[in-house]
């Protein structure tokens, strides 16, 4: 028993900041952004918009495009890091939008690696043998925890969701994922003021926003990246040539050249969307993989590589015949 994926679906909110628009706030340029991150715009979430309200229409779009009704939807695996609730999870909100109560539905917290992380439980449920169309989703609203006068950090984050439906299937789909977490990195990229905080917690720069060491994480986002992609790899006896297309965590373009570079695939061949709406968190690898099969580069029986980087620190990777 195989999970494949059936359907996939994403939705951005209208609000559309381009650099040039940040410019006229702080202290940046077009060309800089351009240059050093490959953005252009991103989109931003209207006041009163939450993270289930993107979800729900990304998600209504992958049932959709697997031909199925929200009824027989019988898991749902939110990934996000911004729900709109501390409880209950964004999983039940987004079931009770859907109307299809009954099966299992939870969060996954894991930030910009969330989907993958997503992915990977959904299709260890589906190969179980305990569901049989499981929802995963991705969806954030950073515009919420990004401080607006950090210019290393709000030039990059933003708003989006995207969603696949996974079936069970006698046919491979999902063909393995790989997770991994390195705890001890956590000042370098995290956002403080938990309801679970305790006074000895860090709270700078403020509590419920983005701090990040930028360049200390882009080197060890393109090391461990590198490294998994290589396990996927070795792990289903594949050489990089079989790969048809890369599905990266759209964070920085230079990053995802990167891990192209490594992998000897030609820009072509990777499905890039960083420069719409640049670092979405657990929303990148669906908003990116719905943009390439909805507009026909990714078809039916090609393998992608997905693969995402993300606070804790996060990462992992998934193989999947599509
Ligand atoms: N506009 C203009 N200048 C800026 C700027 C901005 N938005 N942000 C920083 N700078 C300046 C810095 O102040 C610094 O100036 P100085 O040399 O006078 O001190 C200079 O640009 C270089 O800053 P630095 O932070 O070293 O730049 P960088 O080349 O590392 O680029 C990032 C910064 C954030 C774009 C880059 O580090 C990055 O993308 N890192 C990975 C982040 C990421 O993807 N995180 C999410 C992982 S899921």
């Amino acid at each position: 028993m195989y999970s494949k994926i059936a359907g996939t679906g994403s939705y951005l909110p209208e609000k559309i900041l381009t650099n040039r628009d940040l410019e006229g706030f702080m202290e940046t340029s077009d060309a800089w952004i351009r240059e050093r991150t490959g953005i252009e715009r991103r989109h931003v979430a209207a006041e009163g918009q939450g993270t289930v309200d993107l979800a729900e229409p990304a998600a209504r779009r992958a049932i959709e495009a697997a031909g199925l009704a929200p009824r027989d939807i019988d898991l749902i695996v939110f990934a996000t890091c911004t729900p709109d609730y501390v409880f209950p999870n964004a999983g039940t909100l987004l079931q009770q939008r859907l109307g299809c109560p009954g099966g299992a539905a939870f969060s996954v917290e894991a930030a910009c690696s969330g989907f993958i992380y997503a992915l990977s439980i959904a299709d260890k449920f589906v190969r179980a043998g305990e569901a049989k169309h499981a929802l995963v989703v991705g969806a954030e609203v950073l515009s919420r925890v990004t401080d607006w006068s950090d210019r290393g950090t709000a030039i990059l984050f933003a708003d989006g969701a995207g969603a696949v439906v996974l079936n069970a299937s006698a046919q491979p789909g999902v063909l393995s994922t790989h997770l991994h977490a390195d705890g001890s990195h956590r000042e370098l990229l995290f956002c403080p003021g938990g309801p679970g905080a305790r006074s000895g917690l860090p709270a700078a720069p403020a509590p419920g926003f983005i701090h990040m060491e930028g360049r200390e994480v882009f080197k060890i986002a393109v090391m461990e990246l590198g490294r998994v992609v290589d396990e996927a790899l070795a792990a289903n006896r594949l050489d990089r040539s079989a790969l048809d297309w890369l599905v990266p965590h759209q964070a920085n373009l230079r990053i995802i050249q990167g891990a192209a570079r490594k992998l000897d695939l030609p820009m072509e061949r990777v499905i890039v969307t960083v420069q719409d709406h640049g670092n979405t968190s657990a929303a990148s690898v669906p908003l990116a993989l719905d943009a390439g099969v909805r507009d026909g580069r990714i078809k039916r029986g090609e393998l992608l590589l997905l693969e995402a980087f993300g606070a804790g620190f996060t990462w992992g990777a998934a193989l999947v015949r599509y």
